[in-house]
Formats: C-alpha cells, structure tokens, sequence
C-alpha cells in the first residue's frame, strides 16, 4: 500500500534498501489496523515497525557520522523523536487492545512523517554523502 516510488530514492542503497523494508512494515501495520485483525497481529505489526525503525535509523546516524554529515546532530534529534512517537503508539495500541479506534490514524500519522522525513531530510543527507564516496 505505502509504494517505495522513484521520488523517495535517495540513491544509496543501503539506505533505499531500508527505506523500502520499513514502507513494507508499515503497510501492514496499517492493513492490519484497517482490516481490523486481531489485537495480537496489530501489536507485532507496531513492533516490527518499531524495531525496523530503531535499527534503520542507528545505521543510517552511522552512515551519516562515517561521511562528516554537517547535518547530523538535527538529523539524529529528528530520528529521536520518530521513536518516542512510534514507540507511544506501541504502547498505545497494546495497551489499548487493539485494533482500537484511532489505531489506524496513528499508524497513517506515523508514515506521513516518515514520507516526508525521507524526501526532506534523508535524500540531502545521502547526496552528501555520494559526494564523499
Ligand atoms: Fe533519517
Ligand atoms: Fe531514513
């Protein structure tokens, strides 16, 4: 449901690679909320984003760090946040047995925000880095 379309290409593999497996993650979170699966299939499906997130965005601050990003430090706040957010929809979602109302919401929200992280600050941070490989 959530493409991985040519306009979210940063042009470094490692990072597109992760970009796509965490649109694949969230779109099952998403479907699962949408189709209203069972509380148990909606709280992996937040956990497996979360995780994907947590583990894309340590090896993207890495790749950042490696290269001299002058942008880093705004860019690892930004990631902070993200996994606060998504990290209080994981609970919130347990808590609340999902799929509860506004499940489906706060997962949309959450991919809004990673659509937009991608396109606005991923895509500089990988063509600087392509300029030091
Ligand atoms: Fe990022
Ligand atoms: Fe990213």
């Amino acid at each position: 449901m959530y493409e991985f379309t040519k306009e979210l290409q940063t042009g470094n593999f490692q990072m597109d690679a992760q970009h796509r497996q965490l649109l694949r993650a969230l779109s099952e979170l998403v479907e699962a909320c949408r189709e209203q699966l069972s509380p148990q299939v909606v709280e992996r499906a937040a956990r497996d984003l979360y995780d994907c997130a947590a583990r894309h965005m340590e090896d993207e601050e890495a790749l950042q760090e490696k290269y001299g990003y002058p942008g880093l430090e705004e860019h690892r706040k930004l990631h902070e946040e993200f996994r606060k957010a998504a990290d209080r929809m994981k609970w919130s979602l347990t808590a609340k047995g999902a799929p509860a109302e506004g499940a489906q919401e706060e997962a949309e929200a959450a991919g809004r925000w990673l659509l937009r992280h991608i396109r606005q600050e991923d895509a500089p941070a990988a063509a600087y880095i392509s300029q030091k490989l």
